[in-house]
């Protein structure tokens, strides 16, 4: 069959499903295993293949998104395998590792609390050389972390840990993109989120604040002098994090994301 009026019809499917038309590429390009040039170059499209994206695209019309589909999340410049026992690393996190890396060098020890998929740890190590550790409660989410670093020969050591219970060692910096929202606002998720992405993995108790309550009272004990705690905020906690951080001893500033909302705060030990 004619690829582009293949691919046209495609895109009428997904325009109909209230879904961004910007996905047909990257949908065509992920299941035919495609460059965006090759993409450009078809000229016919095999039945297999046809058979192929209509799968996709009735997972895709259910709500599941792109990167759920094909198991991969691209984060940096690194491509990261993800499945429901993770969330999806998100562009504004790129900015938390992004801050991180003004501070962490190869011998500084690092530790990405909640870690998850591992995007954190894992591009903070190869971008840095630091000494990484990365823990989370949940030893699915451990099991994915741990392939991930295996896929991109990371040489990360991974805790399974509640928060810092069995987190012993002091660190240089200490990284987190804890889950924050609050407990009654979870229903009001896009079906992306709230039926793909762990309930563990967004779940901040009645307030969203509860995983940055434990992290401002137990920092300080994990950090060595002139430690650093970064952390991501959901939108409206930024300066109620940064006063939990400064009542506990830390000097902090806030930075904003692409769409200039305060995203990461950044406390130092005084
Ligand atoms: C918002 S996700 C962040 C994942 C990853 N760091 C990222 O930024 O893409 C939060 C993570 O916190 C973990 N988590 C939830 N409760 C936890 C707890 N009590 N102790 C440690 N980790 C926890 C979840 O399993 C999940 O992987």
């Amino acid at each position: 069959m004619d690829f582009l009026s293949y691919k046209r019809n495609f895109e009428q499917a997904i325009i109909k499903n209230g879904i961004d038309k910007s996905e047909v590429n990257i949908i065509f390009c992920e299941a035919l295993n495609l460059s965006y040039a090759d993409l450009l170059k078809r000229t016919e499209i095999e039945p297999k293949e046809m058979r192929l994206l209509e799968k996709v695209l009735k997972k895709r019309m259910k709500g599941c998104p792109i990167q759920k589909i094909f198991k991969r999340a691209y984060f940096f410049d690194y491509v990261f395998y993800v499945n429901k026992s993770v969330l999806c690393p998100r562009p504004e996190t790129e900015l938390l590792v992004e801050e991180c890396l003004k501070f962490a060098g190869k011998d500084s020890k690092v530790l990405d609390l909640c870690t998850g998929s591992g995007a954190i740890a894992i591009t903070l190590q190869k971008k840095s050389n630091a000494i990484v550790f990365a823990s989370d409660v949940s030893k699915k989410a451990l099991r994915v972390a741990k392939k991930n670093a295996k896929m991109l020969n990371s040489k990360i050591s991974f805790i399974k840990s509640d928060m810092f219970e069995n987190i012993s060692k002091k660190f240089d910096i200490i990284v987190s993109n804890p889950p924050y929202i609050k407990t009654s606002d979870i229903e009001n998720l896009d079906t992306e989120v709230k039926d793909y992405d762990p309930i563990i993995s967004l779940d901040g108790g009645d307030d969203g604040l509860i995983f940055y309550r434990n992290i401002a009272s137990n920092a300080k004990q994990h950090l060595s002098a002139k430690g650093k705690v970064l952390l991501e905020v959901g939108i409206g906690q930024a300066n109620i994090v940064k006063k939990m951080l400064e009542e506990n001893g830390f000097v902090c500033y806030i930075k904003k994301d692409y769409n200039n909302i305060d995203r990461i705060v950044v406390g130092e030990i005084l």
